[in-house]
């Protein structure tokens, strides 16, 4: 029998109990022994539910608990779960979060803690949710160098994206429903401003390339100035909009970007709608893969850290190790980086022949639904030159067209 405890009996720990409740047996195969919730780290108290009688409500009694072996860490945010996670480690238990906040920030200096410790820190279902990636990068793809990632890691911006392309609903509107129906927080900053994608893109470089990417470096656009009008060009160019997180190699350097693109119907993420996640990965030698499915919800995020937790029984006294070290990855300059653009300009003066004589081969876009404004794709070119050229245009609204093809 494995003993363990969940910090925090939230959404997604009370799916952790869930799902070892619901697969007790062929978890008990997998892992090799029966594992048992024995303590739930909460604050609140839940009289009625079969889980009050392992609540507590010092992290101590999980900590000095010689009998856990395994701590899910499921709270959410940076503090105090770094905290608890280092001081369980430095007690002798593995770890298992879904929080990108903490790995986002930490988790090379825990990977590296768990290290000496024979121990392991996962964190599966800290970037797209149920989807396995960071095993694959960790495992699968090791003989390859990897080339680029480019994910929709965010649900709650791209059932918003969806839904004002598929309704033509405004994004204040659909904002709205969203966080109606629990797609969206009340403070939905951290999901469309991009912050949620922008962290999950610095995980999967740092462990793509073995050392650490700060999330904070890293050129990051929400979708908040989206409107139905982007929309509509995007529809006469056969394109969708969708917020990727990308990072990728180019003449030895590594470069990363959030921000909301088009995407023409040719790309490998163009179906990947509403709430659901896609990560597109290149290698040098297995060329294109992809993964997709629920990036985030109860049970699917659930699924990832029980896996880590069958991973930390049958590895118990032995580190599977995770290339990542504390050593700061310095990205290549966001100016240089080079896509082929939309821009949204206002028709006024000779924006027309200022546009001319600025792009080569800039193609006009019209479109019937709005006046005094015309779009614009322009010829690839990088986002230094692209500032430079539309310096004297009164633009509207831009996006970056990504041609990434399967
Ligand atoms: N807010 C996140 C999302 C939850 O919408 O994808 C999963 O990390």
């Amino acid at each position: 029998m494995a003993k363990i405890a969940v910090l925090g009996y939230g959404t997604v720990g009370s799916g952790v109990v869930e799902v070892l409740e619901t697969n007790k047996d062929s978890i008990k195969k997998r892992a090799g022994k029966e594992i048992e919730v024995k303590k739930v780290l909460d604050l609140r108290d839940f009289p009625g539910d079969p889980i009050q009688e392992k609540i507590v409500h010092d992290i101590k009694e999980i900590i000095e608990d010689e009998e856990i072996e395994v701590v899910v860490e499921v709270m959410g945010g940076v503090e105090p779960a770094f905290t608890f996670v280092k001081q369980a480690l430095e007690a002798g238990k593995s770890v298992c979060t879904s929080n990108k906040a903490l790995v986002a920030a930490h988790g090379a200096e825990l990977l590296e803690i768990a290290k000496s410790k024979s121990l392991n820190f996962m964190f599966e279902a800290s970037v797209g949710g149920g989807i396995p990636i960071i095993r694959p990068l960790n495992q699968s793809l090791t003989a390859d160098e990897i080339t680029k990632i480019t994910g929709i890691l965010n649900g709650t911006t791209n059932y918003i994206l969806t839904k004002m392309s598929r309704e033509g609903s405004d994004y204040d509107e659909t904002l709205k429903e969203a966080q109606k129906l629990g797609y969206a927080e009340r403070n939905p900053e951290a999901d469309v401003e991009g912050f949620d994608a922008c962290r999950k893109i610095a995980i999967l470089t740092s462990l793509a390339y073995g050392s650490t990417v700060n999330f904070e470096d890293i050129r990051c656009e929400g979708i908040s100035n989206i409107t139905t009008v982007e929309f509509k060009y995007a529809e006469a160019l056969g394109c969708a909009v969708k917020l990727l997180a990308t990072s990728y190699r180019k003449d030895g350097k590594v470069y990363a970007i959030t921000a909301p693109f088009m995407i023409s119907n040719e790309h490998p993420l163009y179906n990947v709608n509403d709430v659901l996640n896609g990560i597109f990965i290149n290698g040098n030698v297995i060329g294109n893969v992809m993964f997709f499915g629920a990036g985030a919800g109860k049970l699917p995020t659930a699924s990832a850290v029980v896996a880590d937790v069958v991973d930390c029984v049958k590895h118990k006294g032995k580190n599977v190790m995770t290339v990542w070290s504390s050593e700061k990855l310095s990205l290549g300059d966001a100016d240089d980086e080079v896509w082929r653009f939309f821009a949204r300009v206002k028709d006024e003066d000779d924006a027309r022949v200022k546009v001319r004589d600025a792009f080569a081969e800039a193609k006009i876009v019209e479109i019937a639904e709005t006046s005094g404004e015309f779009g614009i794709v322009t010829e690839a070119m990088s986002e230094a030159e692209f500032k430079a050229k539309t310096e004297g245009l009164n633009l509207i609204n831009r996006l970056r067209i990504d041609d990434t093809q399967l």
